[in-house]
């Protein structure tokens, strides 16, 4: 099966907003037991291999991880200012931690590890987040050539797509659905 007809819309999108480097974040929301929703900026890190994967890096000590093990649905919403576009890709995440059983996920968790700055490195080296803080976080602290266990992947498989860009004649918002066979529709709506 080829790759889903978003990668396009989207391939265009980074390649359109490629100078600004904000144009890579984007709102990754979860939802907690309570069925509260939680969102926060998050680094798109590229897609899993040859794959419709979105490939993040996350502490598997902060929340989102206990959202996730609860329920694994997640919503990401991205917004490039240059174009003036929106994608919402919504569908299950994955956390590829020190103990995923599959060597090809150790390997881009290794990966992605490497491809991390220095700096982006020395976060993962700090207490657990979210707890009190109660000193000095360790700066320049020696990085490890393997991440630690607690460095995670973090997967998203969308299985919805809803696309919007504003700079349409008026705007067009498109909806991309896969379906069980693991194929794509794709509708134009209103915006
Ligand atoms: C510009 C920016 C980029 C960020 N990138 C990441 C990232 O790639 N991974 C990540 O886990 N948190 C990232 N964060 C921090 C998260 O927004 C969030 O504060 C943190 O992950 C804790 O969230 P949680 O308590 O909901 O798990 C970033 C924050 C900002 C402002």
């Amino acid at each position: 099966m080829g790759l889903a007809p978003w990668r396009g819309p989207l391939a265009r999108a980074l390649h359109r907003n490629r100078s600004l480097v904000y144009s890579r974040y984007a709102q990754l929301a979860t939802v907690d037991a309570q069925g509260r929703p939680h969102n926060r900026t998050i680094v798109f890190r590229g897609f899993y291999r040859d794959t419709d994967t979105l490939a993040f890096v996350t502490d598997r000590r902060s929340e989102k991880v206990q959202h996730i093990h609860h329920q694994p649905w997640g919503e990401l919403c991205w917004y490039f200012p240059q174009t003036r576009e929106q994608f919402r890709l919504a569908g299950v995440l994955e956390l590829v931690d020190g103990a995923h059983p599959d060597p090809w996920a150790q390997a881009e968790r290794q990966e992605r590890w490497q491809a991390l700055s220095e700096a982006g490195r020395q976060q993962f080296l700090w207490p657990h987040p979210g707890q009190p803080r109660t000193g000095d976080l360790p700066a320049n602290a020696p990085v490890p050539i393997h991440p630690p266990e607690h460095f995670c992947v973090l997967w998203l498989h969308p299985q919805h797509v809803d696309h919007l860009e504003l700079r349409g004649q008026p705007q067009n918002r498109y909806c991309y659905r896969q379906t069980p066979l693991g194929d794509w529709t794709v509708v134009a709506i209103n915006p």
